[in-house]
C-alpha cells in the first residue's frame, strides 16, 4: 500500500470507538496504515461511544492499544501526537437523535474546514444487537443519503440465524444501497486466503488438475490454540458453528472451490463465489449426525500447564451446551466437483493453531512400480496453509537414494516471509485500505451471507432440538472429539498432520 493522491477528504466514524475492537484492531490498522501513507491528507477518525471519556483519556488509550497490537510495535509519543491529532471523540447515546444531529454537524463542519464533501465511513464496531438500530438513525440524518460518498461497515456476527440475518439486511437496506454496506469478514483480509486466487488463477499449472478427475478429497481447517478467553459471555450464544463456520470456513470453501473469475471485478468475483455456496448440496435433517460432529473442551493440559475446560471459563454457565468444535463433511454438487467430499472443521483448545487448506489427490491411474517401492506412498496434496505459517507445501513422490527403486514422499514448500521478504499487512488493514479505497471484493455481499446461513439452518435445528448429551467431548489441547475422525474414515479419508513451513513468524 502506498500514497495515493487521489484519496479523497474521508471521516471515519467508529460507533464504539472507546470499544475493544477499535482498540486492538481498527486503530493499529489505520495507524499502520498512515504510516504507509495510505490515508488521505483530508482524514479525520471520529470516535463515537456512550463512555464519558476525554480525548486526551481516549487517545491515551488508543496508543496503548496501538503499542500492543500494531505491526509496527512501540510507538514514540511524537509520532503517535501527530496520528492523534486526527482522532476526535464524539460521547453519545447510539440510540439518541441527538448523537446523530451532532455527528452530522461535526461532518458538515470537516467538509467546510476541507473545502471539500468528503466520504463518510460508518464504521458499527458495537454489540450485535445494535447493527440494526444505527443505520436508521443514520438515515433518518440524512447520513447515509450520498450513495457515492456514504459507506456503513458491518462487522460479524450477520445475524443469529437465517431470519434474523434477512431482517439485518433488510434494515441496512432501506437506508443503504448494497453497494454502500461493506460486511466484514477478516479472513478475507489475510494475505494467503487471498493469495488462493492468485495460486488458483494466475497459474495454469494448477488449475486443470483443480477438479473431480484428480482430487480425492479436500480438508480446511481453521484450529485454534486458545480457548474463548474473555468473550465467554458473547461465545456461549453463538458456538463454533455460528462464529467460524457460517462465515471464515465456508469463505474459505468459496475461494477454493469457486470458477474461475472473468475479470477481477467484486461484482464478479462474488458471483463465483455465491454459485459456490448455492452448489452446496443442502444438509437434510435426517443427515446432520451423519454428516456433522460437534463437540465441546474438557479440561485438558498444554505445554504442561493445566488448561480449564469451557464450562469453567469465564461468562459460560456451567451446564452449557454450546459447541466449541464443529465439523462438516459437504460436498458441491456441480460438474467440477460432483462427489468430491470438502471437509471442515474449526474449535478452540485444540493440540495447536493452525489455519489451511488441503487438496488431497487421487493415486496415479495405474501403479508400473514394483509393490516393494511403494509402501510408503502417500497421495500428492497441495497445502495452503494461512497460519501462523503463511506459504504452500506441495507434496509428491521422490525416489530415494539408493541402488534401489524407492518412492518417499518429499514436499516442496513456498514460505510467504522467505519469498517476499516483507511481512504481510494486517487483515484489518487491507480491508480498511479496501473500504476507504470503495472495493468490495473482499467484502460479503447480503446473498452470501444469507445462503451461508440456509445451508447451516438444518444443523442450527437439529442441534437444538436433540442438545448433546455427551459434553465436554474432548480434553483441551487435542484435535477434537473422537466422531470428527469417523466424518471421513468411511471413505478411507483422514485429517491431514498441519504442515510445518518454518521459517515464518510462529
Ligand atoms: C473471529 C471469531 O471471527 O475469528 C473468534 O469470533 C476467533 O472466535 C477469530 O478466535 C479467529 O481469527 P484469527 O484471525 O485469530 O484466526
Amino acid at each position: 500500500m502506498n500514497t495515493d493522491d487521489q484519496l479523497e477528504p474521508n471521516v471515519f466514524v467508529i460507533f464504539g470507538g472507546a470499544g475493544d475492537l477499535t482498540w486492538r484492531k481498527l486503530m493499529p490498522a489505520l495507524f499502520d496504515l498512515s504510516r504507509s501513507q495510505s490515508i488521505p491528507e483530508h482524514f479525520s477518525i471520529l470516535a463515537v461511544d456512550r463512555v464519558e471519556l476525554s480525548v486526551d483519556q481516549l487517545h491515551k488509550r488508543l496508543h496503548e492499544g496501538v503499542n500492543q497490537f500494531s505491526r509496527s510495535g512501540k510507538i514514540a509519543g511524537k509520532e503517535w501526537s501527530e496520528f492523534a491529532k486526527h482522532i476526535r471523540y464524539l460521547q453519545g447515546d447510539f440510540k439518541g437523535k441527538t448523537t446523530y444531529s451532532d455527528l452530522s454537524d461535526q461532518c458538515a463542519k470537516l467538509d467546510k474546514d476541507w473545502n471539500a464533501k468528503a466520504q463518510r465511513i460508518f464504521y458499527m464496531a458495537t454489540p450485535p444487537s445494535l447493527f440494526g438500530e444505527i443505520p436508521r438513525f443514520l438515515e433518518q440524518a440524512g447520513l447515509a443519503s450520498d450513495r457515492e460518498r456514504a459507506r456503513i461497515v458491518v462487522e460479524k456476527p450477520i445475524g443469529y440465524d437465517l431470519d434474523s440475518a434477512l431482517a439485518l439486511n433488510r434494515t441496512l437496506a432501506s437506508g443503504f444501497e448494497e453497494s454502500q454496506i461493506f460486511r466484514i469478514d477478516h479472513y478475507l483480509g489475510k494475505e494467503t486466503v487471498q493469495n488462493i486466487l492468485a495460486f488458483r488463477f494466475a497459474n495454469p499449472l494448477f488449475e486443470p488438475i483443480w477438479n473431480r478427475r484428480y482430487v480425492d478429497y479436500v480438508t480446511i481447517t481453521v484450529a485454534e490454540e486458545v480457548g474463548v478467553e474473555h468473550r465467554g459471555g458473547y461465545y456461549d450464544g453463538a458456538g463454533a458453528l455460528r462464529d467460524m463456520v457460517q462465515n471464515h470456513l465456508l469463505q474459505l470453501l468459496c475461494l477454493v472451490a469457486m470458477e474461475p473469475m472473468v475479470s477481477f471485478d467484486a461484482g464478479e468475483i462474488r458471483n463465483k463465489k455465491v454459485d459456490v455456496l448455492h452448489a452446496v448440496r443442502p444438509i437434510s435433517h435426517e443427515a446432520v449426525h451423519r454428516s456433522v460432529v460437534r463437540g465441546q473442551y474438557g479440561k485438558g493440559w498444554s505445554g504442561g500447564k493445566e488448561l480449564c475446560g469451557y464450562r469453567e471459563e469465564d461468562g459460560v454457565p456451567p451446564d452449557s451446551q454450546t459447541e466449541t468444535y464443529a465439523a462438516l463433511r459437504l460436498y458441491v454438487d456441480n460438474w467440477r466437483w460432483q462427489d468430491v467430499p470438502f471437509y471442515l472443521r474449526t474449535g478452540k483448545r485444540l493440540a495447536r493453531q493452525v489455519s489451511e487448506v488441503a487438496i488431497q489427490f487421487r493415486a496415479a491411474p495405474h501403479q508400473s512400480f514394483p509393490t516393494e517401492a511403494t509402501l510408503d506412498w502417500q497421495p500428492s496434496r497441495i497445502v495452503m496453509s494461512i497460519q501462523p505459517d503463511e506459504g504452500i507445501v506441495l507434496r509428491f513422490q521422490a525416489k530415494h537414494p539408493g541402488p534401489k527403486m524407492l518412492l518417499r514422499p518429499v514436499d516442496m514448500r513456498f514460505n510467504y516471509r522467505e519469498s517476499f521478504g516483507t511481512p504481510s499487512p494486517e487483515a484489518y488493514e487491507t480491508l480498511l485500505w479496501d473500504v476507504i479505497n470503495n472495493d468490495a471484493t473482499l467484502f460479503m455481499r447480503a446473498d452470501q451471507v444469507e445462503a451461508a446461513w440456509r445451508l447451516l439452518m438444518p444443523v442450527i435445528e437439529v442441534w437444538k432440538a436433540s442438545p448433546p448429551s455427551d459434553f465436554p467431548n474432548y480434553a483441551g489441547g487435542t484435535w477434537g472429539p473422537d466422531a470428527t475422525q469417523g466424518l471421513l474414515a468411511h471413505q478411507g479419508h483422514s485429517w491431514p498432520l498441519p504442515v510445518e513451513l518454518g521459517g515464518a513468524a510462529r
